[in-house]
């Protein structure tokens, strides 16, 4: 009985939980100006441009590059706004919809392919979104609660709070059927509809002019009330926005990363297959031609395409003359990384994982394991090849 009473408390730390986490990205991604930045590694562009490759809805990604700042900022609303939505629980399912359809719409572009696929954060989100997209946020500790009541009391209608009730207080209340006749009713008839404690169609606590009423009256004070919210949430993140800009603008970091010309277009010219290495005369070395080496400036890093496999690879230069290169799969879930040229580091931009520059190995997970290493040297014609 004690457990049934508490069961609307169950869900509340799940609620906390995922309303202030939704609150904390939405403000984190408002105080990032690099989220906004086309050129950061950390970008919404590069995190579009990083999972499009790899995920099932790579299409609609590829066309949606080209909008990536008014989605990020679309993104970053919607985080605030579900996240103080559940938090007060003010039109907490539809929040938890709005939840529910991004943590599926991060699972399609960055998570898809984490394996094991529990690793990736967004499919344990969209599961537990789906609780409060059913029953809402109940009555504890929420607006939705409080607007309903107060409603109920405007229209002269009992409160429609749920409270826990013994099945024998029931049968003493309202009747106990034994032996063809009601006993707790001295023998009248059971009549479930003279039950003051069921609700429903067979005992309605209200008319339906009074229901249609309370219905009207309950959605007028919730959209004021969620119009109140989403105006203090738009001057909390532009707050927020500027305020990042300001302190964080002067050390925007840029992605020194650029494809490398003729990257991926160049493949062995003979051989029964693309994996065979060419011969090179000019450069004197064997090796797929991968592109001019002054495309690689020192500091800089360059993309081009494995031949054998049709990944990504990443090559950079960290001092004068060393060419270092990497398969740039993110051994996370398959995105491709970048490098980020202030740090001398690798970046994942799905979710965030760095790699070290001189061996790639994890700096900062989730990244289990390494970027794979490719051997890259420099031939006397001035160009590189993927060996
Ligand atoms: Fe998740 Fe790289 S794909 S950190």
């Amino acid at each position: 009985m004690r457990a049934w009473a508490l069961a609307e408390w169950a869900l509340f730390p799940l609620r906390l939980f995922l309303g202030g986490t939704f609150v904390f990205a939405g403000l984190q991604k408002l105080a990032n100006p690099n989220f906004f930045n086309a050129q950061s590694p950390i970008s919404i562009k590069a995190s579009l441009v990083a999972s499009a490759r790899i995920s099932p809805i790579h299409g609609l990604l590829s066309h949606l590059i080209q909008f990536a700042t008014p989605i990020g900022i679309v993104i970053a609303l919607s985080e605030l706004a579900i996240g103080l939505g559940v938090l007060l629980g003010l039109w907490t399912r539809v929040a938890a919809l709005g939840g529910a359809l991004l943590s599926f719409s991060l699972f399609l572009t960055v998570s898809y392919h984490s394996s094991p696929f529990f690793t990736g954060a967004d499919i344990v989100f969209l599961f537990a979104w789906l609780p409060f997209v059913v029953s809402g946020s109940g009555t504890r500790l929420s607006l939705d609660a409080k607007i309903a009541a107060r409603t109920a009391r405007e229209v002269g209608v009992p409160a429609p709070e749920l409270v826990a009730i013994p099945f024998a207080k029931v049968q003493e209340i309202c009747g106990h059927f034994h032996a063809g006749a009601c006993s707790a009713r001295r023998n009248e008839i059971c009549a479930q509809s003279l039950c003051p404690v069921l609700i429903g169609v067979r005992a309605p606590l209200a008319t339906r002019v009074t229901i249609d009423s309370i219905d009207r009256r309950t959605v007028m004070l919730g959209t004021a009330a969620v119009a109140a919210v989403g105006t203090s949430a738009l001057i909390l993140g532009g707050v927020v926005a500027e305020t990042g800009r300001l302190i964080g603008g002067a050390k925007s970091p840029t992605n020194s990363t650029s494809p490398l010309s003729g990257a991926g277009s160049v493949t062995p010219s003979s051989g029964p297959s693309s994996n065979t290495p060419t011969t090179m005369p000019q450069g004197g070395v064997r090796g797929a031609l991968l592109g001019a080496a002054k495309d690689v400036p020192k500091g800089h890093a360059a993309t081009f395409t494995i031949p054998s496999s049709g990944e990504p690879g990443i090559v950079v230069q960290p001092t004068t003359g060393q060419f270092l290169a990497y398969n740039a799969v993110c051994p996370h879930a398959g995105c491709a990384v970048g490098y980020y040229g202030a740090n001398d580091v690798f970046v994942c931009p799905c979710h965030g994982s760095e790699f070290r520059v001189s061996n790639g190995a994890v700096l900062n997970g989730p990244a289990p394991t390494g970027l794979t290493p490719l051997k890259v040297v420099e031939g006397s014609d001035g160009n590189l090849y993927l060996q």
